[in-house]
């Protein structure tokens, strides 16, 4: 099986707080370059805000797609330093990335929040990544598998069935984020897995159409060992975005595990 992989898996950088204009650019004209040929996956990068719409503006006429990093429920109002999903869209970003724990842990990002923000996004047809994972002490404790299905029903809350079919989500265990310490791909698939049978129960079949992402340390010379795995559709990507080289390199590794699996 290869360019018919159900769902269409997705890598995706975020870049969190790196870069000025001109980098952001540079790097998104990278990639897109790198990735040319890459068909049978989808493929985006996630800049900072201030450099959404000039890398947007770059990549109009490509495949590579633009993720925003952070986004918010209300249209317009008195929200000083808020930035609108319709804003966003309107950007050029096609992708929003939802309830990052570095958000849910700095910035008081709750799962209400999340899911008003998803509710949000879906309304301006934003693709939003809604982000759930575990600390280490709630892994250590055995509260894993808990503390994600809560997270994720506490997203789910707000969005009807054919909305939900069109989020994605990204299992990012806190303990490996940043850390070099990857979950190995079985431990991944348990908790992708449990997260499709979730989903399963509210939607049945059509969960399988939804793209569960791994992200927490996706390095070039891991990707392909976690996408060999059934239900992992794809990674969200930090450090190793950051340079042409080894975001192409591990969007290239990725894909041909896809094509194999
Ligand atoms: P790293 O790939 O740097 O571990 O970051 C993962 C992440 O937080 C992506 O959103």
């Amino acid at each position: 099986m290869s360019q018919s992989r159900v769902p269409r898996p997705l890598f995706c950088g975020n870049w969190k707080l790196w870069g000025s204009l001109s980098e952001s650019v540079a790097l998104a004209k990278g990639v897109r370059d790198a990735t040319a040929g890459v068909t049978a996956v989808d493929v985006a990068v996630g800049p900072g805000f201030v450099a959404l719409a000039a890398v947007a503006e770059k990549l109009q006429s490509s495949a590579l797609g633009v993720a925003a990093q952070d986004g918010y429920w209300e249209v317009k109002g008195a929200f000083t330093g808020e930035v609108a999903m319709a804003q966003i869209a309107d950007a050029g970003a096609r992708y929003v990335i939802i309830g990052h724990s570095e958000r849910r842990q700095f910035f008081a990002e709750t799962d209400a929040s999340v899911a008003r923000k998803a509710k949000a996004a879906l309304g301006v047809h934003l693709t939003p990544i809604i982000c759930i994972g575990e600390t280490l002490s709630e892994r250590d404790a055995g509260q894993a598998l808990a503390r994600v299905s809560s997270q994720l029903d506490g997203a789910m809350r707000e969005l009807s069935d054919a909305e939900l079919v069109r989020v994605v989500i990204a299992y990012e265990p806190v303990w490996a984020i940043g850390t070099g310490r990857n979950a190995t791909p079985e431990q991944a698939q348990e908790v992708h897995a449990a997260i499709r049978a979730q989903l399963s129960r509210r939607l049945q079949g059509k969960a399988q159409e939804i793209r569960i992402l791994y992200g927490g340390s996706v390095k070039p010379d891991n990707v392909a060992s976690l996408m060999g795995q059934k239900d992992i559709d794809g990674a969200l990507v930090g450090g190793a975005s950051l340079t042409v080289e080894s975001f192409a390199k591990l969007v290239k590794e990725g894909t041909s595990a896809c094509i194999r699996s």
